[in-house]
Formats: structure tokens, C-alpha cells, sequence
């Protein structure tokens, strides 16, 4: 159903539009149609002959008077177009403004090409294209300034299919557009519009080719309204081309094959080119781009596509583009294996990473990362995404049933899992499958799973979330198990956080580790993409979030490394200060990336797994927040509840929450579950209704806990609080003397 329409008329009043060649045909029922719907009109003709020779004024005159006659608004302007200067000046004169200009004035000096002199090419070019150029260079900057304005360029059907006889005005029409599609860009933000049309009517021009008939059934008057329309301040059209006559009027676009790519590495024949001719004009599928920009993209993934040493990693944060080849056959695809890749590399590679993601000689603690001569060389855990990504960029497009348009991908989500530390230096052999597809509405998600091997041995496992924009609605599931799932943080605020500020190399350094994704480097490519500036690729801003976690709370030591998941939300630009939240529960560290100076999230739903997280941090780096005394006291009962926790569950026998604040503000939660089995301990609330729920600060916790302090004497001046079971803190000096000796 068509949405409502307004009932008012098309209305013009207080605008001024020009329109050239307006003497007769088409450009005068413009004129006349402008003026009847209120706006003030310069009636430009040159008055010359149909070969743009001579000149007379009154074909304006004429015009202007007919205007006047009914009540409208008008001025002539007698001044060829090539003086645009001129003819807006008039504008400017009569009315002080300028709003709408239609380039309309034109002349024809058909020939056969053979036959065309260096005049016919010269001042037909000069009239339409030229003229077109200068009148409208003449109107942009009051456009600009006023941030309005509506042009109309006249193209032809001559130019848009071709027409014997018409070479020298073929080249100039479809010269018009080419001029309207740049301007259409250039002024859209100056809220000025550029349009084309390639209109059909009866004038002096069309006199000698059509039969009478057909010339007064193709009223000039059967184009006009379109013109008006296009021009109306309430039209958003922009950057269009129609085709308009005998009251009819239609779209033009561009449309494209899918085409085939005929190079072999780095060798490209004729051969080649004659032997895929078929495909290259096979117009099934055809895609129908809509800016240089598409176009690009497609040699981008047709870079992806030759491999991964000269390709491009798919584009992990650029906006949809309209265009959509992308077809999946969910039975075709899931469970298909990628062909298996191998990564060799020596030191340099985990060093370059290491530089990469913000590793540096101002911390003595990097050394071990950047020195291949360092005692505890070690390579990051998070470098175990490099050997991996081949198989994702080159798999992808190799799996069959996964007809996917690059231009489209995302990278949405990653997650790493190690099993022993990386290799400093290697051969890695990857083996990727594709774990499910999701249909998430919106797109598909594309669950890679790829296994890295060293000499025989499982490394490690990545799963790669690709988001494939706009080929969702397939019917498939919105969720598998095989997905590694995201996990909120707590609602507390963050235990610790470091930041780094991201230097301006950073991206530039970070895509030597492979990712040679232009938007990362290139400012114009990343203009295509939306983005003022190259962003960081996504994975640089994980191995930075990941690198704190494993300096915050396990001294660098990269076997306490087990795994890290992160959702990429937004992208970090060089130059901005990265900060990472952290919140400890247990052994898993939840953490949120964001970025200082917009506080926007960039890392959501991550998290790392360690191996015995250090319960002591590191208090020495700036904007970090020391951890609690009391979380020593925790980690000795955690290790003395694995030794003796069955004989502590029978001597206490109760679920202990223990509420630990500083400065007033709650600080930590802990349970201490001596109430099943051989007991546990575990950050955050109690998960069952705890017996007794007991409140201290971290001081007076420290207090108590080296017997300092006697829990009762706490509990009755009011410094240790207790819900709950009151009868169980005299069970606490039992278990701090007991069991929490430090
Ligand atoms: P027309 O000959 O009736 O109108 C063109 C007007 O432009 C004339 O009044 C002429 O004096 C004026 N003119 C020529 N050179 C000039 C200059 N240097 N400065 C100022 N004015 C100048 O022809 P018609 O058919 O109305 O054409 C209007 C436009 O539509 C032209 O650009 C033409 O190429 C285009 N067009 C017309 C088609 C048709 O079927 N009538 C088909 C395709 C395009």
C-alpha cells in the first residue's frame, strides 16, 4: 500500500530557478510550469539557431511576457550558457538568490563520426557540457552557503545507448552524467541535489527525425512535471538518471555480472580472459552497484580470493553496501573442512606481534616478549589468532554452498582457547571447518572453527563468528551449541583497569602480522568504509585487552593462558587511549574494553580463562586500583579448602558470604560453602541462600583474621556486621585461625 501522500500542491514560492534554453521546446514548459507554481524564473536563451549559430533576444522575451501575462514572475538572461558567470549573475540581480537550475540549453550538429570536423565536436561539446559546467560552477557556492539547491543536467538517450549520427552529442549527454553523479556526492551534504533526465519531446531539435505524429503527441508538457518534481525541496532524489516522455518516466541503474576472475597468481593471458568469456557476460545474478565504492570492494574480495600473501582480510567494520549476491546452502556447507594451511615462522613473527599489540621496552616485564635472547622468551597466547586467520580468509571462499559476498562480512565475534603455550617459532598446520550457520534475520553467522597443530600436537582452537550482513531469512536456527557464548561482566564496578594509549603506528604495525586489510592503513579506503581515519583491526584491540589480563593477574606468565573470548563492538582509531576493565571471578576474568575519550564499549561479553589466577595484582601500574588485602586471606582458605575441605564442611557446616568494603563502598563479595561436600570458594555472591551474610571492611577483616581483632568484640562495636545465622561467627575465629593462616 502506498504511504500517505500529501494533498498540497507542489508549491515554489520564494524560490528562484533558472532555466537555460528556455526560449521553446522543453526548457520553456519548464519555465512556465516553475512560474505557475509561484517561483521567480530567469528565462535563459541564447536565441541562436538549432546549430548554435546567431542569436536573438527574443526567445526569452517571449517567454518572460507569456509569464507576466498569467501572473507569474520572471526575467530573461540573453547570455549564452558558456557565460555562467553572467547568467547567474542575473539571478542574483532580479531576485538575490539562486535555488534550482536546469541545464537545458542545447544544440545539434549531427554527422556521421567520419564526417564530424573538430567545430561539430567542439561546440557541441561546449554548449551542453561545458555550459552545463559553467552555469552550474557559477550557482554552487550560493548553494553551498545557503545549504540548498536543486540542478538538473539533460542527458539523452542518444548518450545512454548510442545513435547514429551523434557522436560529438552522445559524448557530451552521457558527459552530463557523469558530471551529475560526482556533484550529486560533493553536494549532498549542502542538502544540493543533482538529477538527470534523458527526456523525450517534440521541439525544434526532434522536428527533422520524428514524424509529425509522434511530435505532437510528445508534449514537452508530458516532461516538465518530473523537472519540477525533482526540483521540489521536499524530493530527496539524488544522484539519479530517469528517462521521461509522453507522460511516462523511469529509472535507469547500472547493472553488473558477477563476472570471473581469470588470473592465475600472477599471471593473467588472453587465453584466459577468451576461455571465461561466457561467465564474465553471463547477466544471471547480476549484481547492480550503486557507487565507486562497490566497485572497489569487489576488487578487494577478488584480492581475498587470489590468497591470503597478496589478499585482504574480510572487512571487519565497514557498513553494509545495498548490493547482495550472497547465497548459503546450510546441507552444502555445515560440517564442510577448509583446506588445511601451514604457518612457518621463526622469532621474528611473535616479536613483530608482540610490537603489535602495544608490547614495549619501556616495561621491563615486555622484555621477555621482545628479545629473542631473553631467558623467558615467550610468545603471546594471543598470537595463536595469526596462524589461524589464513584458514578463515582463504576457507571461506572455498567452501562450497557459502556463495558469500565479501563486501558483507563482518568479523563479529573471536575466541581463542589454548592448550599448551605457543611455539616461539614453528611450523603451525591449521585444519578449519565450518561449525554451523546461524540465521540471526539480519544475516548469517558463520561459525568457523579452526584447530592448530604443532608437529602433531593441538595448540590451539579458534572460533571465528563471521557476520554476514543482509543474507539472513533462510530459515535456519538462531543459536547452536557449538557457539562459544559471550558473558556479561558483573554489575560491580571493575576490580582493576589499565589503559594504553593506542600510537598511530599501531594499525600500521599490527597488519604486518598478516591482516592487509586496507581500512586499516589506507585513509581513503577507509573514507569507502565510513571512517575518518584507518581503524585498528579488532583483533589488535583483543590481543591489547588480553595482554592486560595476563599482567594484571598472572605476571606475564603465558601458561596461565587458557582461553579469551571477546565480541568486537565498535572500532578503536590510532591515537585513542584504550582502557580495559577487569573483574576477577575465580579463575575467569571478565573484561570490557573501551575507549577513553568517547567512553564508547569497543570489547563486549569478553573474557579470559586462566589457570590459577594470581589473586595478588600488580599495584604499580597507573589508573589501576590495588586489590584487597582480604583477597590473600581467600586464596590461602581456596587452597586449604582443596586440602582439608571435607573436615571444614563438618566443623562449620554452613554457606558464609563475607561483604568486604573499603572506604565505605563495597569492595568484594566472597562465598565461603562449607556446606556440601568437600567445600568450595568462590567469588561473588553465594549461588544458594547464604546462612550467614557477614559485612566488614577490608582493614578490620585484616585485623581479625591476624587476631588482632576478636570477631564477637567486631560484631558488638559495629564494625563487623552479620545477617543471618548470628551463631556462626563464633565459627569464624575458627577458620581464620585455623584455616587461613597466612
Ligand atoms: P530546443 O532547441 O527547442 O531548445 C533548446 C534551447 O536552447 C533553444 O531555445 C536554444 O536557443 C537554446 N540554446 C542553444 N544554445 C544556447 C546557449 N549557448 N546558451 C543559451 N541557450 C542556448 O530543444 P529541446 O528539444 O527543447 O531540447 C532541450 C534539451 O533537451 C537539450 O539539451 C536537448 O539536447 C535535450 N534533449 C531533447 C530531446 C528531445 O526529444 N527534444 C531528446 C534528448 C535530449
Amino acid at each position: 500500500m502506498a504511504g500517505a501522500r500529501s494533498v498540497e500542491p507542489l508549491r515554489f514560492d520564494g524560490k528562484v530557478a533558472l532555466v537555460t534554453g528556455a526560449g521553446g521546446g522543453l526548457g520553456k514548459a519548464y519555465a512556465l510550469l516553475f512560474a505557475e507554481r509561484g517561483a521567480s524564473v530567469i528565462v535563459n536563451d541564447l536565441g541562436g539557431d538549432i546549430k548554435g549559430e546567431g542569436k536573438c533576444s527574443s526567445a526569452a522575451d517571449r517567454v518572460v511576457e507569456e509569464i507576466r501575462a498569467k501572473g507569474g514572475n520572471a526575467v530573461a538572461s540573453y547570455d549564452s550558457v558558456e557565460e555562467g558567470e553572467k547568467v547567474i549573475q542575473t539571478a542574483l540581480d532580479a531576485f538575490g538568490k539562486i535555488d534550482i537550475v536546469v541545464n537545458n540549453a542545447g544544440i545539434l550538429r549531427d554527422r556521421s563520426f567520419a564526417r564530424t570536423s573538430d567545430l561539430d565536436w567542439d561546440l557541441i561539446q561546449r554548449v551542453h557540457l561545458r555550459g552545463s559546467f559553467k552555469v552550474t560552477r557559477a550557482a554552487w557556492n550560493h548553494m553551498k552557503n545557503q545549504k540548498y539547491g536543486r540542478i538538473i543536467m539533460t542527458a539523452s538517450t542518444s548518450g545512454i545507448y548510442g545513435n547514429f549520427g551523434q557522436a560529438n552529442y552522445s559524448a557530451a549527454k552521457l558527459g552530463l552524467l557523469g558530471l551529475a553523479n560526482t556533484l550529486a556526492i560533493e553536494g549532498e551534504k549542502y542538502n544540493i541535489q543533482c538529477n538527470t533526465i534523458a527526456p523525450t519531446a517534440g521541439s525544434r531539435l526532434t522536428q527533422t527525425v520524428l514524424p509529425q505524429e509522434l511530435l505532437d503527441a510528445l508534449k514537452p508538457e508530458f516532461v516538465a512535471p518530473l523537472v519540477v518534481w525533482l526540483c521540489h525541496e521536499s524530493c530527496q532524489e539524488n544522484g539519479s538518471l530517469f528517462e521521461v516522455g509522453a507522460g511516462w518516466i523511469g529509472k535507469l541503474r547500472w547493472e553488473r555480472t558477477l563476472g570471473a576472475i581469470v588470473r592465475q597468481n600472477q599471471q593473467m593471458t588472453p587465453e584466459a580472459v577468451r576461455d571465461n568469456w561466457g561467465q564474465i557476460c553471463d547477466f544471471q545474478n547480476a549484481i547492480k552497484p550503486k557507487s565507486s565504492r562497490d566497485s572497489l570492494m569487489t576488487l578487494y574480495e577478488v584480492l581475498n580470493k587470489l590468497g591470503t600473501k597478496q589478499g585482504i582480510s574480510p572487512n571487519p567494520t565497514s557498513g553494509p553496501l545495498q548490493i547482495n549476491t550472497s547465497r548459503i546452502n546450510l546441507a552444502e556447507a555445515i560440517g564442510k573442512n577448509v583446506p588445511s594451511s601451514e604457518y612457518t615462522y621463526t622469532n621474528l613473527q611473535p616479536i613483530l606481534y608482540a610490537l603489535g599489540v602495544g608490547m614495549t621496552t619501556k616495561d621491563p616485564d615486555h622484555l621477555k616478549f621482545l628479545f629473542e635472547r631473553n631467558e623467558d622468551f615467550s610468545c603471546l597466547p594471543t598470537f595463536g589468532v595469526i596462524p589461524a586467520q589464513g584458514s578463515m580468509i582463504d576457507g571461506l571462499s572455498s567452501v562450497p554452498g557459502l556463495n558469500i559476498d565479501f563486501t558483507k562480512v563482518l568479523h563479529g565475534e573471536q575466541y581463542l582457547e589454548l592448550y599448551k603455550p605457543l611455539p616461539t617459532s614453528g611450523t603451525l598446520k591449521s585444519e578449519g571447518t565450518i561449525a554451523d550457520i546461524l540465521d540471526k534475520g539480519s544475516g548469517a553467522v558463520i561459525l568457523m572453527d579452526v584447530r592448530t597443530y604443532h608437529e602433531g600436537d593441538l595448540v590451539c582452537y579458534n572460533q571465528f563468528s563471521i557476520f554476514v550482513v543482509g543474507t539472513g531469512g533462510f530459515g535456519g536456527k538462531r543459536m547452536s551449541d557449538k557457539v562459544k557464548v559471550t558473558v556479561q561482566p558483573p554489575s560491580r564496578p571493575p576490580d582493576a583497569m589499565m589503559s594504553d594509549v593506542i600510537s598511530i603506528n599501531q594499525a600500521a604495525l599490527y597488519r604486518l602480522n598478516g591482516d592487509w586489510n586496507p581500512l586499516h592503513i589506507d585513509p581513503s579506503f577507509a573514507a569507502f568504509g565510513g571512517f575518518k581515519r584507518p581503524i585498528l583491526h579488532g583483533l589488535c584491540s583483543m590481543g591489547f585487552a588480553a595482554r592486560h589480563v595476563l599482567s594484571q593477574y598472572a605476571n606475564n606468565d603465558v601458561t596461565k593462558f587458557k582461553a579469551i573470548k571477546v565480541r568486537f563492538a565498535k572500532p578503536v582509531i590510532p591515537g585513542q587511549t584504550l582502557e580495559t576493565e577487569m573483574w576477577k571471578e575465580g579463575n575467569r576474568i571478565h573484561l570490557r574494553a573501551k575507549v577513553k575519550e568517547n567512553n564508547e564499549v569497543v570489547l563486549v561479553g569478553a573474557y579470559v580463562d586462566l589457570e590459577d589466577a594470581a589473586y595478588q595484582s600488580r599495584d604499580n601500574v597507573t589508573g589501576m586500583r590495588r586489590e584487597l588485602q582480604s583477597d590473600l586471606v581467600f586464596a590461602e582458605i581456596s587452597r586449604r579448602i582443596k586440602d582439608v575441605g571435607k573436615e571444614m564442611v563438618k566443623k562449620v557446616n554452613a554457606v558464609l558470604q563475607w561483604d568486604v568494603t573499603k572506604d565505605g563502598k563495597m569492595a568484594a563479595q566472597w562465598t565461603i560453602d562449607l556446606k556440601s561436600g568437600s567445600g568450595e570458594l568462590y567469588k561473588g555472591a553465594a549461588h544458594c541462600p547464604a546462612d550467614t551474610i557477614i559485612t566488614l571492611s577490608d582493614e578490620d577483616f585484616m585485623q581479625v583474621v591476624s587476631g588482632k581483632l576478636n570477631p564477637q568484640k567486631a560484631f558488638f562495636s559495629g564494625k563487623l556486621n552479620i545477617k543471618g545465622n548470628i551463631l556462626h561467627s563464633q565459627k569464624l575465629e575458627m577458620i581464620f585461625k585455623e584455616y587461613a593462616k597466612l
